[in-house]
């Protein structure tokens, strides 16, 4: 199949080296242009798989069977848009990143869209990308184009399993993104390993409250013991882990935060409800991103301002 893998960070680079070893016809599409992209990818065995790809060929593009998205939330309107004029008319986009809210930002699409939600846990350094551990990726259908394509899911599998066909793609990606709106803020303002939230689980109780309001009123049916045990699940799970968001911060990047507690609120704003607990996370994450960026534009400023 004819792929092109748009945003070859930590995951996408994961999967550039799992369709690439399935014979796939594999292309990268960077940021910025270069000749070729060169990836090395170490398995959780530490098995280590190194290959040069074609990027940015647009060419490909127009003949493209299959765009998969692995930017975070925040770069993908800016990341895509370009690409949906050269793209065929018929060619699957799976969008495969974390948070929700992002097709709010899209222009409506004629390709089938679907999203994939993935507990998959990659990390880069300048030199590799680690696979940590082996996870589970949900793929469902954002729009009607997409809602025939359960075939996906088993070229998917056949590459990086477990790859499962979701029709209610919206409840798998709630139910990420309440794991991802407690504990990825929560590390950030403790600056600390998932597994030090252990000591704070009254706030997480609360936070879990707020979040099944929300999640109730969107049609999902759960409730705060159930979201509470999830959470605690993957805190356990990830204890040695910083947070992608913490780790976002610490680089002085950009962070997801808008697409998760961010969605949160807006869809709490919707149904009228307050969520004070998450909107004082959000402040504060959004504090320690314009902390940064305030910096930045002090360093990067000519003494005289
Ligand atoms: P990442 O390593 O930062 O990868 C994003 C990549 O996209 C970077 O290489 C970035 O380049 C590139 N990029 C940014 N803007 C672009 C543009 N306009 N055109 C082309 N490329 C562009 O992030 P990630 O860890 O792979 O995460 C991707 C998404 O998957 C996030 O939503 C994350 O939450 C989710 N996720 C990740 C994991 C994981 O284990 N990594 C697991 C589950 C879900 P620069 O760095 O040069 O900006
Ligand atoms: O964003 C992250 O870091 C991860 O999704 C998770 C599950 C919170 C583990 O660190």
């Amino acid at each position: 199949m004819r792929i092109t893998v748009l945003g070859c960070g930590a995951l996408g680079q994961l999967w550039l080296c799992a369709l690439t070893k399935m014979g796939h016809d594999v292309q990268g599409w960077l940021k910025v242009f270069a000749p070729h992209f060169r990836f090395q990818v170490v398995s959780t065995e530490q098995d280590s798989f190194s290959h040069t790809l074609s990027v940015n060929d647009s060419q490909k593009l127009q003949q493209c069977e299959l765009l998969l998205v692995t930017l975070k939330a925040q770069q993908l309107p800016s990341g895509l848009l370009p690409l949906i004029p050269l793209l065929p008319k018929e060619c699957p986009i799976i969008l495969m990143h974390n948070g929700l809210g992002v097709v709010d930002d899209l222009p409506q699409l004629t390709q089938p869209l679907c999203h994939a939600v993935t507990t998959q846990a990659a990390y880069r350094t300048p030199t590799a990308t680690f696979h940590k551990a082996w996870g589970f990726t949900q793929l469902g259908p954002l729009n009607s184009a997409a809602a025939s394509l359960s075939n996906l899911a088993e070229i998917l599998h056949q590459a990086l399993p477990d790859v499962a066909w979701y029709d209610d793609i919206k409840t798998s990606a709630w139910k990420k993104l309440a794991v991802n709106a407690v504990i990825n803020p929560l590390t950030v303002k403790y600056h600390c390993q998932n597994g030090q939230l252990m000591d704070v689980l009254s706030e997480v109780t609360l936070l879990c409250r707020e979040i099944a309001l929300v999640m109730n009123r969107e049609g999902i049916h759960t409730d705060d013991s159930q979201l509470f045990e999830s959470v605690v699940n993957v805190i356990q799970a990830t204890a040695g882990n910083y947070s992608s968001m913490l780790q976002d911060i610490q680089a002085q990047r950009s962070t997801e935060i808008d697409y998760i507690t961010g969605y949160l609120l807006k869809r709490a704003r919707c149904f009228g409800l307050n969520l004070p607990q998450h909107s004082a996370l959000y402040q504060w994450v959004k504090q320690q991103e314009s902390d940064y960026a305030s910096d930045t534009l002090r360093t990067t400023l000519p003494s005289s301002w």
